[in-house]
């Protein structure tokens, strides 16, 4: 029965994946009790080999139009849940219909602010340090068709330091990132009452 089977994750990547190590270490050590059902990535990633390591199923897929259906192809029944960790390339909108409620993305800044097309990696933080804000943070979110609009699931606040440099500040965040990450996922999971096995 559907109650008795561990809630399955789809961890979505371009880079490095701390963040899906973070998951991989966290359903590990027992506090994520759910289980990865595979990595995907749709460039040559890093991340890739963490899961090999970790024995996940992990692939790369070309980057092109059809991205979207490939990913909804692979996934669809498969998993309860898919988490963008770091993935660069924009869902479709029928994909985001597809899947709602059942996508989350990770965003390196306090959302609704610094978010959109163009708000990636470095670029965030930079514009962070140059309209002088005094906080940024993390947000995980819901993944809709606008992009980094979607409803806000976790939040976490940090200070800027003084003389705060984007390489800084991207650091600081990704500390922040990885709890908030997992905490996000074990609150759907209770808000589902998924119940999962060991
Ligand atoms: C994270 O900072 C996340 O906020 C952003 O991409 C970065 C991914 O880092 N969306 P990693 O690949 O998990 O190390």
């Amino acid at each position: 029965m559907r109650d008795e089977q561990p809630f399955r994750l789809a961890v979505l990547i371009s880079g490095r994946g701390s963040n899906l190590q973070a998951l991989i270490d966290a359903v590990r050590s027992g506090q994520l009790r759910a289980r990865i059902e595979c990595a995907i990535a749709d460039r040559k990633a890093y991340g890739l080999q963490r899961a090999a390591a970790a024995g996940i199923p992990s692939f790369q897929l070309k980057r092109d139009e059809q991205i979207s259906e490939n990913i909804h192809r692979w996934l669809a029944g498969r998993v309860d849940l898919i988490v963008l960790a770091g993935f660069l390339s924009i869902l479709s909108a029928e994909f985001c219909k597809k899947w709602v409620g059942k996508v989350i993305n990770l965003h390196p800044a306090l959302l609704p602010q610094y978010g959109g097309k163009g708000f990636y990696g470095k670029r965030v933080h930079r514009a962070v340090i140059e309209n002088g804000e005094k906080e940024s943070g993390a947000t995980v979110h819901y993944v809709t068709a606008g992009v980094d609009k979607g409803e806000i699931i976790a939040q976490q606040r940090l200070r800027l330091s003084p003389g705060e440099s984007p390489d800084s500040l991207q650091q600081k965040i990704q500390r922040i990132e990885h709890p908030l990450l997992v905490g996000a996922i074990q609150k759907l999971m209770a808000e589902r009452g998924a119940r999962i096995v060991g």
